[in-house]
């Protein structure tokens, strides 16, 4: 209530009567009434209109683009929701993705250009441990949203990496659901600070791009819980996005964006998500179960559906109130969207600015992974840099599809070196220069409109001869080995030659390494990439590896930062690196298998207009929550790198570990001390494992419960970094009592510098069985899983 109504309701007693309604009225109540009182003014087809998006350009061309009200509010925007005037509604325009803006760059008839800053991959940010920063990029990024005159962005995403192949992995932040939960969260809070909207997507275990429209997941109710939506509810809980995307595939027999279980049981009763829920693009197959199920907006959207939608309820097989509900759940976010409130745009976001953030962010998640006797980073005597590898000229910023960015620019490894005062070797960059454009030349050109969207192939790596390589050894102080790649949307990775490194990779490595080595100087090995590899049978080549991930526009910047030591690395791997594909727990399961070739891709959707055929397919996920660490761990496999490691310029000692009890009631405080004892300022990154008494139930041997970032130590400075156990953090879901059970008994606590490097241990008991929160029961699986334990 303000001051001038607080005055009113004072001083007029006699019409008490009349404002009392208004002086008592909550925010809620008076938003409900308003909402009902359009719904009361809306006839069944406006309704529809309301739930139904206004379409999306699928021809690819700049005609059929124009005619499309996304494109026509903001070029290359991925929809819009209707514009009824009449009732007071405006648009809301929904933008991709997880690395920036998405939109277009230039538009017919206007001289302007609209480029977005292009931030690092999802996964470099959550390797970087950081909420804070990550919230900092959400900001600038949400920013960016408000400034260009969207409401909605379409990121976070973040399913789970089940397995290293799958093509969107770089959109998604890692291994572990909790540093998933946290990530997207501090993501969510930064966008959603500038009053613009998100959606966290794909909702959900939507862990591979093969047969991505048909394929059935088909997984236990306990993976589902503990590994495939727990960083969704800790999002949820945490952050409240304003949408969540449902996702294309099924779960345990139904799409997800038909499912009952999954959007109203979950969702809203167990989590309390207030916000809508949006089909992913041409996602599910029948409209009027969408709507039941608590699919509140279908996109992009198309005339067919809302036909469904609109006979089922005169036919009375929808009831008009599952309509309203939906309606009325839209209307609640579009009167917080910038253009509801006719926020006044400039189109002009402060690009420099935040190309800033985007190199600051860069360089604070990229994982050093091998520095052999302080090869790195560059001492003074440094200038003569030879750089080989076609990514050290040609960087690649981020993935491809609908998590690309149009940036105004992005700098290349060799001009962030050049922009540092170094020297490039000359004849290797002419070399590279004329090697890429000719092979550029010759790719394939795609067709359709789909084209410009999906990872062109790679240009094999330029074969180096082995005399020039002696010659630039000779001549230069040290080398530079790029290995890059990409992957996007609707393919999956390969293992040969992009999990595994072709054959002339691994020989450039070789030979490079041997000839600098043999003249006294060091070989670095740069991992332009946006996701995991192998690395194990090269990796004693060279004498420093750096995982610099697609770091965004500022890349060659962000790296030289790192390699020059003006940055001390401090990220740490999200992901287990293990020593082969094969050892992956999916491996065998991965994308699954086909049930039945080219189906017909009927449904009300409008899949079947951009893709008329597809495979029934099904996944299943045998490994159940024995995914990444959980499982090389707890089956003690050798890997190449762990989950959670990541090497500094510096070094770091643990001590000081404080329990706040050995006896767990209500909570738990932990404390520890970090200290740096090495030459250089640096952030440590401090891991809390948490193994479980496993009578009632197989248990991970540890599982991550908790993490924090040290601030820059200085040499010699420490930090204590605390932390607060709740029951939650005790439990394991148990499937008979659809229940979060933390088992009675012995609990330790282990304080890693990764999961498998703990500095310090200690334990505590839970005397009594606690049920921390019953569920109802959802999403069984239609049939018994083969399911893997130890
Ligand atoms: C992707 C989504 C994206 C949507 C709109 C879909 O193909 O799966 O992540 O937000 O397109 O571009």
């Amino acid at each position: 209530m303000d001051f001038g109504m607080k005055i009113i309701c004072l001083m007029a007693p006699a019409l008490f009567g009349l404002f009392v309604a208004s002086c008592s009225k909550s925010p809620g109540e008076a938003e409900r009434e308003k909402i009902d009182a359009i719904i009361a003014k809306m006839t069944l087809e406006d309704k529809a209109d309301m739930v139904v998006g206004t379409g999306m350009n699928l021809s690819g061309t700049n005609e059929a683009a124009s005619v499309v009200l996304a494109d026509k509010l903001l070029p290359g925007a991925a929809g819009a929701t209707s514009d009824m005037s009449r009732l007071d509604i405006t648009p809301m325009v929904l933008a991709d993705g997880p690395a920036g803006l998405r939109i277009r760059p230039n538009r017919d008839d206007d001289a302007g250009t609209y480029y977005c800053t292009a931030f690092p991959i999802a996964t470099l940010l959550a390797s970087s441990w950081d909420p804070e920063l990550v919230q900092r990029v959400g900001e600038v990024m949400g920013n960016e949203v408000l400034e260009y005159g969207a409401d909605i962005l379409l990121a976070p995403a973040l399913n789970l990496h089940r397995n290293p192949l799958c093509g969107r992995n770089f959109e998604y932040y890692s291994e572990d659901p909790l540093l998933v939960g946290k990530i997207t969260a501090a993501m969510v809070r930064g966008v959603q600070s500038q009053n613009v909207g998100t959606s966290i997507k794909h909702f959900a275990a939507n862990n591979q791009e093969t047969n991505r429209f048909t394929v059935d997941t088909i997984v236990s109710e306990r993976a589902l819980r503990e590994i495939y939506l727990e960083g969704f509810r800790i999002a949820v809980e945490e952050a409240q996005p304003w949408t969540v995307m449902s996702s294309y595939n099924k779960i345990n027999g139904t799409y997800t964006s038909q499912s009952y279980d999954l959007l109203t049981r979950i969702l809203r009763d167990d989590w309390g998500f207030q916000g809508f829920v949006m089909t992913d693009w041409l996602g599910g197959d029948d409209a009027v179960a969408q709507m039941e199920a608590g699919n509140d907006l279908l996109m992009p959207g198309n005339p067919k559906q809302k036909e469904r939608i609109i006979a089922a309820v005169k036919e009375g097989r929808l009831d008009e109130s599952v309509l309203n509900r939906n309606v009325a759940r839209i209307l609640h976010i579009l009167f917080r969207s910038p253009r509801y409130k006719q926020y006044p745009y400039s189109s002009k976001p402060d690009l420099r600015a935040h190309a800033l953030v985007a190199r600051r962010a860069a360089t604070d998640g990229m994982v050093l992974l091998k520095n052999r006797e302080g090869a790195l980073p560059f001492t003074g005597q440094i200038k003569k840099v030879a750089a080989f590898g076609n990514t050290s000229y040609e960087i690649i910023t981020g993935g491809t599809g609908s998590g690309d960015v149009n940036e105004a620019y992005s700098v290349p490894l060799m001009e962030g070196l050049e922009n540092a005062g170094y020297i490039v070797y000359q004849s290797l960059k002419v070399a590279y220069a004329a090697y890429i454009k000719d092979a550029k030349e010759k790719q394939p050109v795609g067709e359709g409109p789909l084209a410009a969207f999906m990872p062109k192939p790679r240009i094999e790596e330029m074969e180096v001869q082995s005399s020039l390589i002696k010659k630039v050894a000779a001549e230069t102080d040290i080398a530079l080995i790029t290995i890059g790649r990409n992957s996007g949307e609707m393919a999956d990775r390969k293992q040969e030659g992009d999990f595994d490194l072709t054959e002339r990779e691994k020989s450039l490595i070789q030979t490079v390494s041997k000839a600098f080595q043999e003249n006294g100087k060091k070989a670095v090995v740069v991992l332009n990439i946006g996701g995991v590899m192998e690395t194990a049978s090269w990796r004693d080549d060279p004498d420093a590896i750096l995982l610099a991930w697609q770091p965004g526009q500022e890349a060659g910047n962000s790296i030289v930062d790192v390699l020059s030591g003006k940055v001390n690395p401090s990220g740490k791997l999200v992901d287990t690196f293990p020593v082969s594909y094969a050892d992956v727990p999916s491996v065998s399961n991965f994308p699954g298998r086909v049930l039945e070739s080219d189906i017909n891709l009927a449904g009300d959707s409008g899949r079947d207009v951009f893709e008329p055929t597809s495979n029934k397919a099904e996944v299943v996920y045998e490994e159940d929550i024995y995914v990444g660490y959980r499982y090389y761990n707890s089956f003690k496999k050798e890997v190449a790198y762990e989950f959670g490691y990541g090497l500094s310029y510096t070094q770091f000692e643990y001590g000081n570990l404080k329990l706040s009890s050995n006896e767990f009631k209500d909570t738990l405080s932990i404390s520890v001390e970090v200290k740096n004892i090495g030459p250089v300022a640096g952030r440590e990154v401090v891991q809390v494992y948490l193994s479980a008494p496993s009578e009632k139930l197989d248990k991970p041997s540890e599982e991550l419960a908790a993490f924090a970032k040290t601030g820059l130590l200085e040499p010699g400075r420490s930090q204590t970094l605390h932390f607060e156990l709740s029951p939650r953090d005790l439990a394991s879901f148990v499937t008979s009592e659809s229940s979060w059970i933390a088992e009675a008994g012995q609990y330790e606590v282990k304080i890693g510098a990764s999961s498998r490097d703990i500095k310090q241990a200690a334990s505590f008991s839970l005397g009594e069985e606690l049920v921390v929160k019953k569920v109802q029961k959802a999403l069984a699986p239609q049939r018994e899983i083969n399911r893997m334990h130890p």
